[in-house]
């Protein structure tokens, strides 16, 4: 079903017809309306409860989404993918991350059975993160491997770095998990300084192995370890690789015994869940990796067989689609209450934004409007004193998720109380507001002149009706963290089947990439600067001038 053919749909011209209808109608009302609210607008599924009743939506609204979502074909939608079909059109491969998180065979339906890769791979991966998490995996020179670095971006850093440093407190104990990413030299170089070469090893992941950012720091800590440790030979016992080119990792130097595999069928940024989360499972060990997976699995099975209603991913993805779609949200914030928390919100631009940033149909056909909104966000405590003020007060509609977990993994039990009242704090504020009405009376309690209260009162007045939902964890356990991002997986997955876009592919990253090595030679040699435009010729000017 193509999105220019159901916006000319029934449910479609309804839900256009009941927005004009909600318009004017504050949060405020819509509680004071229906006291049974938040229990129709809410749902749990294996320890994770969702409350979008701060959303500017009713019941109504859900029912006539639901509408849409059959219109749109979703249970069929759903069904080919996991049925193996090759759902991903423009690179005729099928999407299969949901059989990573599986814990036997055979994958039902299609035409791979693919477990049995899968299945070896990840027993091979537990094989490897056990003999370096118990000293037994050493160096050239004899001495155990202390420290591991993942060189990697975008879906072979994000998901990995992610999920480590949300489960920091079941880290390991004393081997050094980094991760490196960026082309700048400023994050390897000083990393190289800390590190000692003897006990380093090095993980390039990389589906395509051919990734400039990647190629480039694998490139730099070759040279390192040869400038420390000798000749190639050496080279073996410091690298792995994860490709689904394992032949170029091989050519690159890595051991063809610890070069582990990932496949076509695999996004980068749904592939967490593949030997791509080595270092991940180094850090927090076999077990709690296939925790990790078994929460994932669990949430694949709900999002396969759960009816529309009480299905927890078509349940975001329609109150997200309701906000960007019909009421024109152009962005989403992502406000997670936990510092483990932290690298959430970039994991998530990747996710939203790679998968459903695209204007046109799988068929090709231009989308009226904007599909995907602009995901940002950061940690929610910290920006209650930065950005949230425009939240508040800017005049913009912007819809928030809030997460927060309710049971620390951390002492301090006082510091977790405060942090979930202010969480709570901030998505009631938002929706709710403050009326002049409440201003003046607490003005006039706290005997403020009348002429301060008149000057004061237009800056305090709040006018709320900011739709957010909140998301709890009971904590972030393994099992509840892959839970949380496979259900993030299928939002995006279902919002782009109602958009219309293949949420599989990034054709979009490709021109950019292919500049960048069209420029690259230009930044020494002038000639080679001719052709580009002339904005460009003159930033090269301007920096071979200052690098002489
Ligand atoms: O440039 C985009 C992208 O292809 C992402 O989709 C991917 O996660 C990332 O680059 C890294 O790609 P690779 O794993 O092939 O190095």
């Amino acid at each position: 079903m193509l999105f220019m053919t159901f916006t000319r749909s029934k449910p479609w011209d309804a839900l256009v017809k009941h927005r004009q209808d909600l318009e004017g109608t504050h949060l405020r009302e819509l509680f004071a309306r229906d006291p049974d609210r938040v229990a129709r607008l809410s749902l749990s599924f294996d320890g994770l409860y969702y409350d979008f009743s701060k959303q500017r939506l009713t019941p109504e609204t859900l029912g006539l989404l639901h509408a849409l979502a059959n219109e749109a074909g979703i249970a069929d939608g759903i069904r080919r993918m996991f049925a193996g079909e090759r759902i991903n059109n423009t690179e005729d491969r099928a999407v299969l991350h949901v059989a990573l998180r599986r814990s036997a065979g055979p994958f039902p339906g299609g035409d791979q059975n693919v477990m049995d890769e899968v299945l070896a791979t990840r027993r091979r991966m537990a094989a490897f993160a056990e003999r370096l998490r118990s000293g037994q995996c050493c160096g050239a020179k004899g001495m155990p491997i202390r420290d591991i670095v993942n060189i990697g971006i975008g879906g072979s850093d994000l998901g990995p770095k992610m999920m480590d440093y949300a489960l920091r407190s079941i880290g390991h104990p004393t081997l050094g998990i980094h991760y490196v990413s960026n082309l700048d030299g400023a994050q390897m170089a000083p990393l190289l300084q800390t590190l000692d070469p003897r006990t380093t090893l090095f993980i390039v992941v990389s589906k395509t192995f051919t990734t400039q950012e990647t190629l480039f720091n694998a490139r730099t800590a070759r040279n390192w370890l040869r400038a420390n440790l000798g000749d190639d030979v050496v080279l073996q016992n410091h690298f792995a690789a994860v490709s689904s080119k394992p032949e170029r990792a091989v050519e690159f130097g890595v051991n063809p015994d610890l070069v582990f595999p990932i496949w076509d069928w695999v996004g980068g940024r749904y592939s967490l869940w593949s030997a791509v989360g080595l270092a991940l499972m180094i850090a927090i060990g076999p077990n709690a990796f296939d925790e990790m997976l078994k929460g994932a699995e669990r949430m694949d099975e709900h999002f396969a067989s759960a009816p529309v209603e009480r299905n927890l991913p078509v349940t975001m993805a329609l109150v997200g689609l309701w906000n960007t779609s019909f009421l024109g949200a152009e962005s989403l914030a992502v406000l997670p209450y936990n510092e483990s928390l932290k690298y959430f919100p970039s994991f998530l631009q990747q996710l939203e934004m790679e998968s459903n940033g695209k204007s046109v149909t799988r068929d090709g056909e231009t989308l009226p409007a904007p599909a995907c909104p602009i995901v940002w966000g950061e940690l929610g405590n910290n920006g209650q004193h930065a950005f949230f003020q425009l939240l508040h007060q800017g005049g913009r509609l912007v819809p928030c998720d809030f997460i927060a977990a309710v049971c620390s993994d951390f002492p301090l039990p006082e510091h977790q109380e405060a942090l979930l009242s202010n969480c709570f704090a901030q998505s009631a504020a938002l929706a709710f507001g403050k009326t002049a009405e409440e201003v003046r009376k607490d003005m006039e309690k706290a005997l403020q002149r009348p002429e301060e209260i008149e000057m004061l009162l237009p800056h305090r007045v709040f006018k709320g009706n900011q739709p957010s939902s909140t998301l709890l964890l009971n904590s972030l356990s393994p099992a509840s963290l892959g839970a949380l991002v496979a259900l993030y997986e299928h939002k995006v997955f279902v919002q782009g089947l109602i958009w219309g876009v293949n949420s599989f592919d990034q054709w979009g990253v490709e021109l950019g990439k292919a500049m960048a090595s069209l420029i690259l030679p230009a930044v020494h040699d002038p000639e080679r600067a001719v052709g580009l435009d002339a904005s460009t010729q003159k930033l090269l000017a301007y920096c071979r001038s200052r690098l002489g």
